[in-house]
């Protein structure tokens, strides 16, 4: 639930639950997994949006996902033996279409027993591979099959802008709700408090803020702008390059937040996932790609030494935040420092409606606004 500004502060309205609030979103693709966890024929386990999956890859080297769940008696098949083409169940041996979660035999039965097996199927999750993850489509929590219409749509890609880059992962597990970690990555405010640094910034770098941001599809745009002047990395980028640098940064739901910084040829992409394992808990995940310098390893080097640091301070305000959530599930969103996550809520509230109504999603930007805050 959230509060409105003006009405709480001035008025005392009482908290109001804001719709979907702490819902998980049903009909997206989420990592599960990064693609380097899974070796030959070995079976992996993890858990999105609270259901048990049971990971791997076929012979050829396809990725597979089926709920960690035999249908028999609950035992997870994570725990079987896997040939390559059939999960088999370490209970009572029932052997099931890794890809499909088909049941395929049933060593029980007898050569004239009536059960057709094949009616039987574990649950299954559609399975790709992109950017060194494992995804899975999440259409309903008991991996039942799509329609024959119901074609999931493309898996996220990273964007990239040149043949040849480099590429690097972080992930963290963050101990909130999916909606705490989404919008403390949308957060602007946070910056001088939580990341300083002497050589990114502190409190006296505060400034007014203008951002511009704009509708698009399931998500809204922090158009393209010049870089913060107070951040180093921007600062050292310019050096590099010698060229102005433009960033945008992108937010689509269910949970992805894109940023794109562009300085002539030179190009770096990331995207941040706050993916929901259970509704306490979620999986911070973070890929970025770049060609700067790609021989030097200044950016590396930033990446490896920052990328962590960043992250392990959001980690930590999460952990400490989550001290106080237990005991108060309220929280303010005040003006437009905080209007992104207004935006986040109300983004939400409408997927949900229109996968009840089958009407198309209700945008809440209706065009351009620019966004003013001190940060
Ligand atoms: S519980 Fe899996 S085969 Fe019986
Ligand atoms: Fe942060």
């Amino acid at each position: 639930m959230y509060y409105d500004s003006r009405p709480l502060m001035n008025e005392g309205t009482p908290a109001k639950p804001a719709e979907g609030s702490g819902e998980m979103l049903w009909g997206f693709w989420y990592p599960a997994l990064r693609s380097d966890r899974l070796h030959g024929r070995q079976l992996q386990r993890t858990t999105l949006l609270g259901v048990p999956l049971v990971v791997g890859r076929d012979g050829a080297k396809k990725p597979f996902a089926l709920r960690d769940i035999c249908p028999h008696r609950a035992f997870p098949l994570s725990y079987g033996q896997f040939d390559g083409a059939l999960v088999e169940c370490a209970y009572h041996g029932w052997q099931f279409d890794a890809h499909t979660g088909q049941c395929r035999h049933i060593p029980s039965l007898t050569a004239d027993a009536k059960l057709k097996c094949d009616r039987i199927y574990a649950g299954s999750f559609p399975c790709e591979e992109r950017d060194g993850y494992i995804w899975a489509f999440m259409a309903n929590a008991e991996g039942r099959a799509l329609g024959p219409t119901d074609v999931p749509p493309p898996v996220p890609e990273l964007p990239t802008f040149s043949p040849r880059y480099k590429i690097a992962h972080l992930a963290a597990d963050l101990p909130c709700s999916v909606d705490h970690g989404i919008i403390g990555l949308m957060d602007p405010a946070h910056g001088p408090f939580v990341h300083q640094a002497w050589w990114w910034r502190s409190r006296r770098s505060i400034r007014d803020k203008a951002k511009q941001f704009e509708p698009i599809p399931n998500g809204f745009r922090m158009s393209p702008h010049a870089p913060s002047a107070n951040s180093a990395p921007y600062k050292i980028l310019k050096l590099i390059t010698g060229e102005p640098a433009t960033t945008t940064i992108d937010f689509v739901l269910p949970n992805q937040r894109f940023e794109q910084v562009r300085a002539g040829r030179y190009w770096l992409s990331s995207r941040t996932t706050v993916t929901p394992i259970r509704g306490d808990l979620c999986r911070l995940d973070f890929v970025v790609a770049w060609n700067i310098l790609p021989w030097f390893p200044i950016v590396s080097l930033i990446i490896h030494v920052l990328g962590p640091r960043f992250i392990r301070q959001d980690c930590e305000v999460i952990e400490k935040q989550s001290l106080g959530l237990a005991h108060e599930n309220r929280m303010m969103l005040v003006d437009d420092a905080d209007r992104q996550a207004r935006w986040y809520f109300e983004l939400k509230a409408s997927y949900l409606e229109s996968q009840r109504t089958g009407q198309p999603i209700r945008h809440p930007l209706a065009g351009p606004v620019t966004l003013r805050w001190r940060s």
